[in-house]
């Protein structure tokens, strides 16, 4: 007999892909099943996130979690116990409760999101049913596998700021399967490699698995990346597109951007004038905070001039907050939102994040931290939010390739019609072009 009563809940520490240490959660339910996740983390964080708590000091660089796992293990135990398990939004509403904070600062964003994983892990194992599965029937939705964005070179925050652009990226919109994608973008990623050897210099990965960026400018590397998918003999803009992820807010404030590498500033107009820039000469289907997460201005700017022809996405912009896809939608901010369940800090946030994004026509891609874990969790919530998309880094380093292949052993659950190719960029120059060449 199934009974999903919560009974026990513990923590551990373990370490993430930068080797610091995080939140591990397993909670038992009355039935005896169990779940267990953990907490992943961010690097180039939006200020409006939900703020993992770190124990500071000279140890470990301030980063230890001994406080966390403790709040894990005393408070929110105590405090959960008895709840039903099934029931994640009373779960995610005591929690946040419980810390009482705007940013769940006090018992910590990482404590409190590895706990609401884990109790819906249990969730689903009483249930008797595969994450994804459990997701869709509690939300309605019909379960898909996402398209996924897979970084080839690494910049910004994750790579010693070496380039000021965070991500360079492709998609494979035009793939007929998940693992096609896969294939088409490690071809990518060995081209791209092989470019940088030749270059000279030693060869290198960022945080989330792409190639170190040695380039002289930004723009090289978009150069690079571009001449790296032809290398494949695949003709850019068909097949496969580029998707950047500017992260801005790590560069620019007040209106004013300072391109390090280039050494130059601009000004709002000649950011976005740049940008533009890069999408006349490249086939860019996506970008992601492209103005800094104080420049509302900029970012109501670039869409009006760019929303009809790529997705905007906004990640430190928007910070998985309901509430700020609503406000965006009304002043028209982006057209796309990043989900990340640690920015919000509770699935029950993510979730109604990724529905305000419904209501206003907004794509929603599911996203991983560059601090990761061997966790999977994410990828059953973008299959069974049929979310459509997602981002979890490169296609190396076994934290983000985790990932892409728990995808494609839910692929073979969700059967031939898991994934829908190109939908997720519905609206973008990439599907008119798509319309044009089927006429
Ligand atoms: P972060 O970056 O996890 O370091 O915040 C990821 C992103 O900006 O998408
Ligand atoms: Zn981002």
């Amino acid at each position: 007999m199934s009974d999903t009563t919560l009974s026990t809940l513990s923590a551990r520490r373990v370490w993430d892909s930068r080797g610091n240490p995080t939140v591990e959660v397993e909670a038992t339910l009355a039935d005896g099943s169990t779940g267990r996740a953990m907490a992943p983390a961010g690097a180039s964080r939006g200020t409006r996130e939900a703020i993992d708590l770190r124990d500071g000091g000279s140890r470990l660089g301030g980063m230890d979690v001994r406080n966390a796992v403790g709040n894990v293990n005393r408070l929110i135990a105590r405090e959960l116990r008895g709840m039903d398990a099934s029931r994640q939004a009373d779960i995610d509403s005591r929690l946040i409760e419980l810390d009482a904070t705007p940013y769940k600062s006090s018992l910590g964003g990482n404590a409190i999101v590895a706990t609401s994983m884990a109790v819906m892990h249990a969730a689903a194992s009483s249930a008797g049913k595969p994450l994804w599965r459990y997701i869709a029937d509690f939300t309605g939705q019909t379960p898909t596998l996402p398209l996924p964005e897979i970084q080839i070179f690494g910049g910004g925050a994750h790579a010693g700021r070496r380039v000021d652009v965070q991500d360079f990226m492709i998609m494979v919109p035009g793939a007929s399967s998940f693992d096609e994608v896969l294939e088409v973008t490690s071809e990518v990623y060995r081209a791209a490699g092989a470019r940088m050897k030749a270059k000279g210099g030693n060869l290198g990965v960022a945080d989330e698995g792409g190639w170190w960026p040695v380039f002289d400018s930004n723009e090289e590397a978009l150069e690079t990346l571009t001449r790296a998918i032809e290398d494949t003999g695949e003709k850019p803009g068909e097949r496969v597109v580029i998707s950047l992820d500017i992260a801005a807010s790590e560069f620019g404030s007040q209106g004013r951007y300072r391109l390090a590498l280039e050494d130059r500033e601009l000004d709002r107009e000649q950011m976005i004038e740049l940008l533009g820039r890069w999408i006349d000469d490249y086939p860019i289907a996506s970008i992601e905070d492209p103005l800094a997460e104080d420049d509302p201005e900029g970012v109501i700017d670039f869409t009006r001039q760019y929303g009809h022809r790529i997705q905007i996405i906004g990640d430190d912009y928007l910070v998985t907050n309901a509430d700020l896809v609503h406000q965006a939608a009304d002043q028209g901010a982006c057209n796309a939102v990043l989900v990340k369940v640690n920015q919000s800090g509770t699935v029950t946030e993510s979730l109604a994040c990724l529905a305000a994004a419904r209501d206003h026509g907004y794509r929603g891609i599911v996203s991983a931290r560059s601090g990761e874990t061997e966790d999977v969790t994410i990828c059953h919530l973008a299959v069974g939010l049929d979310a459509g998309q997602l981002k979890v880094g490169s296609i190396t380093r076994s934290e983000r390739m985790a990932k892409w292949n728990e995808c494609l052993r839910i692929g073979e659950q969700l059967g031939d019609n898991a994934y829908v190719m190109g939908k997720p960029l519905a609206n973008t120059w990439w599907a008119r072009q798509q319309e044009e060449n089927a006429r």
